[in-house]
């Protein structure tokens, strides 16, 4: 086990060094993640060379340092090699012209040839430059594409710049490159583990998302915030891990075809959909924003405005409880994890709602939190189960929470 002070032990770091003023600082880093007890090999650009050289590298890392002159002695094809080599693959720091040549495939030298065969899942870059040269639309594109492309951008952060003055463009501290790669490294292998032992295989899991839709009129409904990214990232990584997933989804989005998807806008219709793949299920993870309320009667036709200051009530009467009709209905053995979306007194509401609702767990969620909530890409919750402590996830990708959630339903139906 990787003690707390080494969490990259047999991690293999590439650390691709370009030609800026903060390339020195890659000594550093190359300290830090060896400390961290990773294995990096560098390898760096000519223009590089000018501001470290190759042999404080090669020191530090206790690797021979990969450079276009050294590339030209080898008769290797040491580049792809290196490439399928690495776990992470950390571009730091990255000057705005290497930013351009990954951005759009060029290969041109030893660096940029590696980094185009590279095979490594967890791809990190750091640029640093001068402000101008960040604020250019060309850097901005190429920096948007690379993300597109998967990699993680760290920084620039303000600061005080070579050019003697404080502006955007200095490369970030170098903490957080570390926090950023190993992060990434560690959800990455929280994905693994699922992937590979297959806890979930011969389960059954019922997965609800988005937000519902209660009909107003034919073409007006009163819904939420909630996009569904989280519960599909839900039945992702469940299916992931070996289940058989039924999807009930209020929200459109891209999904697996293994998945077994069903529409249902509406609680009621989600509520049946539910019901139905029940009875065969071994767990049920209700991530859906369901509206507590619906109309009592929808009217039939498009409701018009009649009069100028006509004031429209409408009646609402309480929708069915997803959550807690499901808890009520449970079998032996079957495992219920709620999710408890709020905006204040997150840990006592949440609490309340595992014993109301009859649940195993539940997914603490404050939505106003900055990087968790409806519509974001990344999540941070706590998961309350009775007698035990809360355990607090994130801020991370809502596929990693999803992963870390799967990991707690397999513990949850291992009892
Ligand atoms: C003194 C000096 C400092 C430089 N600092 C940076 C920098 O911080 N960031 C950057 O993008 N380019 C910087 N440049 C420009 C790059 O060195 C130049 O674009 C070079 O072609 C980059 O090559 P590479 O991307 O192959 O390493 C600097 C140039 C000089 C002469």
């Amino acid at each position: 086990m990787p003690s707390m002070e080494q969490p990259l032990t047999n991690k293999k770091i590439l650390l691709a060094v370009t030609g800026g003023i903060a390339a020195y600082k890659a000594a550093e880093l190359v300290r830090l993640y060896v400390k961290a007890g990773a294995t990096v090999k560098v390898l760096m650009t000519k223009a590089a060379e000018t501001f470290i050289s190759a042999k404080t590298l090669a020191i530090l890392s206790k690797e021979a340092v990969l450079t276009d002159a050294k590339q030209g002695e080898s008769s290797a094809v040491e580049h792809v090699a290196l490439g399928r080599w690495a776990d992470a693959l950390v571009l730091a720091p990255a000057t705005a012209n290497t930013l351009a040549k990954v951005a759009n495939g060029l290969a041109d030298n030893v660096l940029t040839e590696t980094i185009m065969a590279a095979t490594a899942p967890v791809k990190v870059l750091a640029p640093a430059m001068n402000d101008q040269m960040y604020a250019n639309p060309a850097t901005q594109r190429n920096l948007e594409t690379l993300r597109k492309d998967g990699w993680q951008v760290v920084g620039p952060e303000t600061g005080f710049l070579a050019e003697g003055y404080a502006a955007k463009g200095r490369l970030a501290a170098l903490s957080e490159i570390m926090t950023a790669t190993t992060q990434a490294l560690e959800e990455l292998s929280a994905e693994q583990a699922l992937v590979h032992k297959r806890p979930l295989a011969g389960r059954q899991v019922v997965v609800t998302a988005g937000g519902t839709k209660e009909a107003i009129d034919p073409v007006r409904y009163l819904t939420n915030r909630s996009s569904g990214k989280m519960g599909y990232a839900l039945a992702e990584a469940a299916l992931a891990a070996g289940a058989e997933v039924t999807l009930v989804a209020a929200t459109k989005r891209p999904y697996s075809p293994a998945i077994h998807f069903v529409y249902a806008p509406s609680a009621k219709e989600m509520l049946s959909a539910v019901q139905k793949a029940m009875p065969t299920a071994d767990a049920f993870i209700g991530a859906a924003a369901v509206s507590d309320y619906a109309l009592a009667n929808p009217f039939e036709q498009k409701v018009k405005k009649s009069q100028p200051d006509e004031h429209l009530v409408l009646d609402l009467i309480q929708n069915p409880d997803i959550l807690k009709t499901v808890g009520q209905e449970k079998k032996a053995g079957q495992v219920v994890i709620g999710f408890a979306a709020e905006t204040q007194n997150l840990l006592a509401n949440a609490e309340k709602k595992l014993a109301s609702k009859h649940a195993d767990m539940i997914v603490a969620n404050d939505v106003t939190a900055p990087q968790a909530g409806f519509d974001k890409d990344s999540n941070q919750v706590t998961l309350i189960q009775e007698g035990q402590e809360p355990v607090s996830i994130g801020p991370k990708s809502k596929q990693a929470v999803a992963q870390d959630i799967v990991a707690h339903l397999v513990t949850i139906l291992d009892r």
